[in-house]
């Protein structure tokens, strides 16, 4: 199967989770995710703003600011493909932009370099056990981690978004670690 057949695969499994099992899942990886040590030492953390259905990530930035942890979130450029994370203090800065997508607002928070994150929360569909994955297809993430040195993790529904195989390209960078709501992987 190529990736595209997968994405489609993957994205109506997720679409048939019930709302109870959905909200179950999330708050089972949230609680795996804040208590693995990357969590625990990094002072600055990126994370997406999920949306349908994607592992909720709302508690989890929730969380961090409770914890005191720099929560920064993609804004990405469609002409370059380029993307840069900004540090987000409230939900109230982000602001709707194409396809539904929230992100920062570019004139209320502030930029941080690649090497001030300590752990990447990456998003995507599908991942094997050795971390690699398949994203939405914009290449965002694979472009950004070639120049970044710091943690990666994933967040997935284990019996949903964890495949056997998947095709794997000469750029795909895999994570660290998949936090799943059974359990941690560690993938490199
Ligand atoms: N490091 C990179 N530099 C330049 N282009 C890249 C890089 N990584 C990925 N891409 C481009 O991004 C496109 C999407 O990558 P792909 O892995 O299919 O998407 P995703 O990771 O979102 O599933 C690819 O066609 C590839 O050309
Ligand atoms: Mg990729």
């Amino acid at each position: 199967m190529d990736k595209k057949q997968i994405r489609k695969e993957i994205k109506e499994k997720l679409q048939v989770i019930p709302q109870a099992v959905f909200k179950k899942w999330s708050s089972d990886i949230a609680t795996h995710l804040v208590n693995t040590d990357d969590w625990k030492q990094a002072d600055t953390i990126a994370i997406t703003i999920s949306r349908g259905t994607e592992v909720d990530t709302k508690a989890i930035i929730e969380k961090g600011w409770e914890e005191g942890k720099v929560i920064v979130v993609p804004k990405c450029e469609p002409q370059t493909k380029d993307m840069t994370f900004r540090i987000l203090e409230s939900f109230d800065q982000l602001e709707v932009v194409y396809y539904g997508l929230l992100e920062p607002k570019e004139n209320e928070t502030n930029a941080v370099s690649s090497s001030e994150i300590n752990l990447i929360i990456v998003p995507g569909l599908a991942y094997n056990q050795k971390g690699y994955r398949i994203g939405f297809g914009g290449g965002y993430y694979d472009r950004f981690l070639s120049k970044y040195d710091g943690r990666t993790a994933a967040l997935a529904f284990h019996k949903v978004q964890l495949v056997e195989e998947l095709p794997i390209e000469e750029y795909d960078i895999p994570v660290n670690m998949i936090i799943t709501n059974e359990q941690v992987i560690l993938c490199r």
